[in-house]
């Protein structure tokens, strides 16, 4: 039995403290796709981690987790996090595995991720610059290496002739820096990652599943930014809906169970690209204050604006979505009126669907306002004694999405979190 815990807006709802905390039900948390683009901050111990491309379940006793062929595996990050995770007194021997089908990042990918931002100019589309791109290009186009690749004698020169391809690449964008140095350390962490438990993910998972055992897929970023459905160009390079689930752990379709949308009680992107709901004025600069919006990974400040129920329900439909969790309720506390996105208008015209493309011309959302509950809700621990105005704008969402809220978190703490 397979559940998959997925973000259902522009990445950064708060999956990794959801994962966390449903975590202790599960055997195995496994990651199936994205890399160290991804941010899932946590807390444990009152301390705050922010994991990359470790799955969320690491800090539980007894839950194995896996990093999926569908990730991408930047080795350098990986060592200084497992170096983090340590620290915490984890032995990463028992419980971390990988994919021997997962692609490695290599710093050449990097540096295209880079040179290729430069070249976009304001076009750019605000990449993590960690290299997802062009591994996932790699992938794709048949060249990339694998983590399995690196017990095979021949993986240096493998890597020279990728290197070589690369490095032309990076003269037609003139691109001049000198990666000597993020080529030793990338080395220096391969010799990390072969003493780690390398594995054939597919049989390791299906084994588990056969077993019995309950598996956690855990989803980075957002539906909005997935390759397929999201708002390409302004995208990742993955698929970041529950489909990817099956391609990035090699699960069949039919093991999964729930699929647990997360969203924040508002809305936010960080990066280039539509963003219907912005606001790009005071409100919007609040939201980003109480909601210390500021990326896991990059620091960038994120945009922030009003939640989206038009994407959100495109997001349920594409993912099969069962249970939604509603982060971030608290931040909305200071707020005397909230507004809720029902419908685009695109040339006078209404519509409650997410267009083809919406760069060239960001649609204009419809609101419904409702009246805040302006009232401190983060010591709340039951349903009951959340505000009557909070359960009014919880209940217009599950009804105009026909899928309930059956979660809400009121706080980035680990036990800020009540069932519906
Ligand atoms: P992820 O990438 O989806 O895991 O989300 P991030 O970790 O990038 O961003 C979510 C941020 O919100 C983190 O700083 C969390 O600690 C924080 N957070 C999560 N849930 C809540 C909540 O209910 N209330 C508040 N105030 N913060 C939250
Ligand atoms: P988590 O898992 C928010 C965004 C980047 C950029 C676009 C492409 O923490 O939710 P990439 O580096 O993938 O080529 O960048 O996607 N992006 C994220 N935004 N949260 C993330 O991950 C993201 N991962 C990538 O900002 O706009
Ligand atoms: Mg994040």
């Amino acid at each position: 039995m397979v559940d998959v815990i997925l973000g259902l807006q522009w990445g950064d709802e708060g999956k990794g403290k959801i994962v966390d905390f449903f975590a202790k039900d599960y055997d195995v948390v496994a990651r199936f796709q994205g890399g160290p683009n991804a941010g899932h901050t946590l807390y444990v111990n009152d301390k705050k981690v922010v994991l990359h491309q470790i799955p969320s379940g690491v800090f539980h006793k007894g839950i194995t987790n896996l990093i999926g062929n569908g990730v991408v595996l930047d080795p350098v990050t990986l060592k200084r996090e497992c170096d983090t995770v340590a620290s915490f007194g984890i032995d990463l021997k028992k419980n971390l595995f990988i994919a021997e089908r997962a692609h490695l990042i290599l710093p050449t990918h990097r540096a295209l991720d880079k040179a290729a931002e430069l070249s976009k100019g304001n076009q750019k589309i605000g990449s993590t610059l960690k290299g997802i791109g062009p591994t996932y290009m790699d992938k794709t186009g048949r060249n990339g290496l694998r983590v399995g690749d690196l017990l095979d004698k021949n993986f240096t020169t493998s890597y020279i002739k990728l290197r070589l391809k690369h490095q032309r690449l990076l003269d037609n964008y003139n691109f001049q820096e000198d990666i000597t140095a993020w080529e030793q350390e990338f080395f220096e962490a391969l010799e990390f990652l072969k003493e780690l438990n390398i594995v054939n993910g597919e049989y390791f998972i299906n084994d588990k599943i056969n077993a019995g055992k309950r598996i956690l897929a855990e989803g980075a970023q957002g539906s909005m930014l997935d390759i397929d459905f999201g708002t390409f160009p302004y995208v990742t390079s993955s698929n970041t809906i529950s489909a990817g689930v099956c391609s990035g752990l090699g699960i069949a379709p039919q093991k999964i169970r729930d699929v647990i949308g997360v969203t924040k009680a508002y809305c936010t992107r960080v990066g280039g690209g539509p963003f219907p709901t912005e606001l790009d004025n005071e409100t919007g600069e609040e939201l980003r204050k109480i909601g210390n919006e500021f990326g896991a990974t990059t620091g960038r400040p994120r945009r922030c604006g009003w939640i989206d129920l038009v994407a959100l329900h495109f997001a349920c439909m594409i993912n099969g979505v069962t249970k939604i969790v509603m982060t971030k309720a608290d931040v909305l506390d200071a707020f005397k009126e909230l507004q809720v996105c029902t419908a685009y208008k695109l040339d006078g015209k209404e519509s409650r669907e997410v267009p083809f493309q919406m760069e060239r011309k960001i649609p204009e959302p419809v609101y419904k306002s409702f009246a805040g509950w302006n009232t401190p809700s983060s010591a709340a621990n039951s349903y009951e004694v959340l505000p009557e105005t909070m359960k009014v704008y919880v209940n217009f969402i599950n009804e105009y999405l026909g899928v309930s809220i059956k979660y809400i978190s009121n706080g980035p703490g680990r036990d800020q979190i009540i069932l519906v």
